[in-house]
């Protein structure tokens, strides 16, 4: 199976759902209809599988050990989401250019955000492998890091050009400040939620946003940009607090609870402090195990969700600067499907 396929429903193109629109109101024009994520998936198919050959392509190295250490992580699998955000965004703006390399660009930052982020958290399982560090040790992992931001600000010049190159800078320097910030905030239970926000609009939307923008950056078209900027900025935070919810969860595929064992303040901790009044000084004593299931009994998870669905409801809202296609449409399913998703 296609790595891309491992989490996102996987659809053969020639199965889009297509509907005709009542004759008539179009005056008989057939539209196209995007209703589930599977048809999402479907739309981008062609793109997407364009880009998984080009990656492969581009964490290749005449450096064995980062090549291997690149195609480890890229071959694991992960949802595309990235590159999935770029294509939709291109559709959106009917970008006419080559896709591919823009698409990777994104993907191969979020490879080396990840890389670099398993060593400082000392992640064990990434993509349900083990996490890159402990198979190739820390120092070749970070510096294939480096290779992969590299790799991704030479596509983004190349295929881009100054405007797309200089937002992913953009993009790739907050990603950076909001990783630190995290670091330095875990165990601070002071923590505020506007400082939680604007670490995870940091670290994970940043990017996410850029992803969505970075066709219409490259045609030039800045209302365009800034729409799918605003929308990808809106889903990446609602995208993060999902994830930190999933956290808490068990069947994700990572062990439930890291969060907590590194108190950091998330947003389902965050509420949950606020509707416990003793959990505060129970971070302090009680295992990990018992906490679990205070801040799940507590109701924070689904207040959480909830604010996630608020602020997907808000960034669907920006697409409407848009004009009307069936990329917009997928654009809008996916950033709903992403806060329901389980993994
Ligand atoms: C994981 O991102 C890191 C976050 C920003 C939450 P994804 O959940 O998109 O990871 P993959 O690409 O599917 O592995
Ligand atoms: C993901 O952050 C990495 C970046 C966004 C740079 P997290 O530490 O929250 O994500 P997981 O839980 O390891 O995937
Ligand atoms: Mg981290
Ligand atoms: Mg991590």
């Amino acid at each position: 199976m296609e790595p891309a396929a491992r989490h996102l429903p996987s659809v053969d193109p020639a199965h889009v759902v297509r509907r005709l629109h009542p004759v008539g109101v179009h005056g008989g024009a057939p539209l196209t209809w995007i209703e589930t994520p599977a048809d999402v998936f479907a739309l981008a198919a062609p793109a997407l599988g364009a880009a998984e050959a080009r990656l492969r392509e581009l964490v290749a190295s005449e450096v064995d050990v980062v090549e291997a250490i690149g195609a480890y992580l890229a071959g694991a699998g992960g949802k595309r989401l990235r590159p999935l955000l770029t294509a939709l965004g291109a559709g959106a703006v009917g970008y006419a250019g080559r896709i591919d390399g823009l698409m990777c660009a994104g993907e191969l930052i979020h490879l080396g955000s990840l890389l670099h982020d398993d060593v400082v958290d000392d992640g064990a399982i990434r993509r349900g492998l083990p996490a890159a560090q402990r198979v190739y040790g820390n120092a070749a992992v970070i510096l294939t890091g480096d290779f992969c931001l590299a790799r991704a600000v030479l596509l983004a010049a190349t295929d881009g050009g100054h405007a797309t190159v200089t937002a992913l800078a953009e993009a790739v320097t907050n990603m950076a400040e909001g990783e630190v910030l995290q670091l330095q905030r875990a165990g601070n239970l002071d923590t505020t939620l506007a400082q939680y926000l604007d670490m995870i609009d940091k670290k994970s939307a940043a990017l996410i946003a850029w992803c969505a923008a970075a066709a219409a950056l490259a045609a030039g078209d800045s209302v365009a940009a800034a729409a799918l900027a605003s929308f990808g900025r809106g889903v990446g935070v609602a995208f993060q607090i999902t994830d930190d919810v999933l956290d808490y969860a068990t069947g994700t595929g990572k062990p439930a609870g890291q969060d907590l064992r590194e108190k950091k303040l998330t947003l389902p901790l965050l509420l949950a402090m606020e509707r416990v009044p003793d959990l505060r000084a129970r971070l302090h004593t009680d295992d990990v195990a018992a906490l679990l299931v205070l801040v799940r009994g507590s109701g924070a998870l689904e207040a959480a969700q909830a604010e996630a669905r608020r602020r997907v409801d808000e960034a669907v809202a920006a697409l409407d600067a848009l004009p009307p296609s069936i990329h917009r449409d997928a654009l809008a399913v996916l950033g709903r499907y992403l806060v329901e998703r389980s993994s």
